[in-house]
């Protein structure tokens, strides 16, 4: 499986080899001069370099268009990178077959802006489709059959966890936005994945309940030990919330660090000299 303790040769993204010796314990996921070049010629991720450490609670910045959607999606994929490399517990994601990747996404869980249900189900089959990745193995797997009585206890406790143990039996399209990101939050609870990514997570909710929303993602990250890479609009939920942060401005990164060091300049480098902070609590 994975080579959690490997001396590696990185490539940077002028292409220089650097050795890099690591106890891959600390470090889940590196990019490395990550390069994406979609066919119509947008250049959207021009050598973009970091380490996530493991357990941490990474807020990517940017203005829209920094390609930030664009990064998650290389991460696992979803969008192939034209150019760099992203390590995954010391393993590259390049490399991977078609099974391997299958394997290696099962650790890797999304949530999404707008929820990404299957919205003529009820919530409890949601949550249940978290573990859809281990099922797919076993005959007949799918939504359709019978799920093992200790994984619908366990998806009963995750809607218990994110406060919505009522809406079990609910189709999800009949839920709030809020409760339906509580959803896909319980639906990762049964994915249980090392990482999370969270592509603007609360931008369609009220700010009450992105707080709200976001604190069962600190919960997931702080007693779960789900590494989480979020993208975040405001960066007032990036100071409360997050550990560590990354900015993109024009598909390259122009900031890393804790989200204490975002200065004044530096949020006037980042979403340039006319942007105002705008604060959500
Ligand atoms: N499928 C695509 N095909 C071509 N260009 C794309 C595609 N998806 C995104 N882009 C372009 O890539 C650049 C980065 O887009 P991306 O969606 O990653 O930005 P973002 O930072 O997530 O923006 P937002 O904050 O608005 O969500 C933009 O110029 C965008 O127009
Ligand atoms: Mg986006």
């Amino acid at each position: 499986m994975f080579n959690l303790y490997s001396r590696t040769v990185w490539l940077n993204s002028d292409g220089n080899a650097h050795s890099h010796s690591s106890t891959n314990e600390d470090v889940i996921l590196r990019l490395s001069g990550v390069e994406k070049v979609y066919p119509n010629g947008t250049r959207a991720l021009k050598g973009v370099s970091f380490d996530v450490p493991r357990g941490s609670f990474l807020a990517v910045i940017g203005l829209s268009g920094s390609g930030k959607s664009t990064m998650l999606r290389c991460i696992n994929r979803i969008h192939e990178p034209t150019g760099g490399e992203i390590v995954f517990n010391g393993q590259s994601m390049r490399q991977l077959s078609a099974r391997d990747l299958c394997r290696v996404r099962q650790n890797i869980g999304m949530v999404f802006q707008h929820f990404n249900l299957i919205k003529r189900r009820d919530v409890l089959t949601n949550v249940l489709s978290g573990r859809l990745g281990q099922m797919s193995e076993m005959p007949f797997g799918g939504i359709f059959r019978k799920w093992p009585k200790e994984w619908i206890d366990e998806a009963q406790e995750a809607l218990k966890l994110v406060g919505i143990p009522d809406k079990a039996f609910v189709r999800a399209d009949g839920l709030s936005g809020g409760q339906q990101q509580r959803v896909a939050i319980a639906r990762t609870l049964m994915q249980k994945p090392q990482l999370l990514l969270a592509d603007e997570p609360v931008a369609s909710l009220d700010p009450a309940t992105s707080n709200s929303v976001m604190q069962y993602l600190k919960l997931l990250n702080e007693k779960h030990g789900v590494t989480v890479i979020c993208n975040l609009h405001f960066l007032s939920l990036v100071r409360e919330y997050a550990t560590h942060v990354v900015a993109l401005r024009g598909g390259e990164k122009v900031f890393e660090g804790k989200p204490q060091d975002i200065t004044e300049q530096w949020f006037k480098d980042i979403y340039g000299e006319q942007a105002k902070e705008v604060e959500i609590h």
